[in-house]
């Protein structure tokens, strides 16, 4: 198979950038999806918040805030679904292009004036859609090459640049359009976005996708279709009997749904771990790679969960703690986090080219992990100089905090790739799509784990906040260096 892929993808004249051609195909599909996504994490709260006069919803902003960091969890947790139908139902090309249907059927809801009712089914529908798209796209990125084929981690920092040109873009555009103009105008424009994104999927997959994706892996047996069938029932029983039973109860309130999504987010890495180990479908060699695979994951969430901060806690220093004037321009504290998709775009080129002309000899993913830890620590450690120098309250230049985001985006640029390379390289055959999943898992389990977190951050207690945080980020980067051994040995490809 790997072969037969090679003849067809390493074509010279059809390459992107030195890359398989369908690389482009899914850079572009993913970037759309990213575009509406950060489009709506640009506008969502204001648009909650806003007055009914100026086209908002009137919410109160901590119902509202929590909205938006429930919708921000379920995002990434959605992408268990969308591995599942991937992996046993439609395949991975399918599945995307379902998915980009449903993402743009959700923004255009909220093109028209639906008020509530089109706010929530159409958050609803794009959780789904991006759970059946974000995952299977990346999934099939790891198609294009063969396991020991050295462009791939390459291919993963190409295309991570189309996640962040999405991401850039969409606050400057729709943010600024759906502030300035109208809300809704906003939504049609990500609306617009991922039609697009979906036409050049559908001409660009038929002649450049590997076929692999257009099978599920692991598809459901005639005689296995009603335990399927029947768990699913189950699944969707438990879920709408719980709500009943919280609304019966008085209990249904927003506060108890984060406090559930949090720990649904700890345990559903851990639940689907247990079930890849305990699966027949797996090899002896499928095991260790799953256990290696498992120490690089839980280094992860640490990562993520600093990364993450940086969207929620640095606009809250920018606002408290900084002066925010810079080179004459005043920025909004929302627009900090802006500077972390600016930053892999500056970075990504340089990294995919250094890996590029590396080759065979490019640091493992383990020592891109140890690095990526080391800087989130040092992303928050280096705040302690401002604060020590100027003294808590005293406000700081805002160039300390970018300063801060310039060092964790180096450790995202080295990671994340990293991450998703690695996850399409180990996956057992018969959950390729599921580990993509986990990998989303691990983004929703930081964030889910950061909702009780970030309580304790006051402008008060910065200083043990962020040298607690940024010691214990240090103390797993060494953990990680230690064990990059054991980790190489049990990899087996
Ligand atoms: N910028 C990345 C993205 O939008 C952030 C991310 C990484 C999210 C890993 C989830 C998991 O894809």
């Amino acid at each position: 198979m790997d072969n037969d892929s090679d003849i067809n993808f390493n074509n010279k004249k059809k390459t992107f950038f030195g890359q398989p051609r369908g690389l482009s195909t899914l850079f572009f599909t993913e970037m759309w999806e990213r575009f509406s996504y950060y489009s709506m994490h640009a506008i969502l709260l204001f648009y909650l918040i806003d007055n009914a006069r100026n086209g908002g919803l009137g919410m109160d902003t901590p119902t509202a805030t929590s909205i938006v960091a429930i919708y921000g969890a379920l995002i990434y947790m959605s992408s268990v679904i969308g591995g599942f139908v991937s992996d046993r139902i439609l395949g991975a090309q399918r599945s995307v292009f379902w998915g980009g249907v449903l993402i743009a059927i959700g923004n255009f809801l909220l093109v028209l004036p639906l008020k509530f009712i089109g706010l929530y089914t159409s958050i609803i529908i794009i959780v789904l859609g991006t759970g059946f798209l974000k995952p299977n796209t990346s999934d099939m990125v790891g198609g294009l090459y063969s396991k020991t084929d050295t462009r791939r981690d390459a291919g993963f920092n190409i295309y991570y640049m189309g996640i962040n040109i999405g991401a850039l873009l969409a606050p400057f555009i729709v943010g600024w359009i759906g502030q300035s103009y109208s809300y809704h105008l906003g939504f049609a424009l990500s609306t617009i976005g991922m039609i697009l994104g979906l036409i050049q999927y559908s001409l660009g997959r038929k002649k450049y996708l590997k076929t692999d994706g257009l099978k599920p892996g692991d598809p459901i047996k005639p005689a296995e279709k009603g335990k399927v069938l029947r768990q699913i029932v189950l699944i969707l029983f438990l879920i709408i009997g719980g709500l009943i039973l919280m609304a019966v109860t008085n209990t249904l309130n927003v506060n108890n749904i984060i406090f559930i999504i949090t720990i649904l987010g700890v345990l559903l890495p851990i639940i689907y771990f247990i079930n890849i180990f305990r699966s027949p479908k797996i090899t002896a060699k499928d095991r260790q790679n799953v256990l290696a695979y498992i120490v690089i994951f839980v280094a992860s969430v640490f990562f993520w969960s600093i990364f993450e901060q940086i969207m929620t806690i640095f606009p809250l220093v920018a606002q408290q703690m900084t002066n925010l004037s810079i080179l004459g321009l005043n920025i909004k504290p929302s627009q900090f986090t802006g500077f972390n998709a600016l930053f892999v775009l500056i970075y990504s080129p340089f990294i995919a080219s250094i890996w590029t002309k590396m080759g065979d000899h490019q640091p493992s993913s383990t020592t891109k992990f140890t690095i990526g830890l080391l800087s989130s620590a040092f992303s928050f450690l280096i705040l302690l100089v401002p604060i020590s120098l100027y003294g808590i309250g005293a406000k700081f230049s805002a160039w300390w905090l970018i300063l801060g985001i310039a060092i964790v985006e180096i450790g995202e640029v080295l990671l994340s790739p990293a991450g998703l390379s690695l996850t399409t390289k180990l996956a057992p055959k018969a959950f390729t799509a599921q580990m993509m999943s986990i990998w989303y898992l691990g983004d929703a389990a930081a964030q889910s784990f950061n909702a009780q977190l970030v309580k304790m951050y006051t402008v008060n207690n910065a200083p043990i906040y962020f040298g607690v945080m940024g010691l214990i980020a240090l103390g797993i980067a060494f953990v990680l260096f230690l064990m990059h051994k054991k980790i190489a040995n049990l990899i087996k490809l």
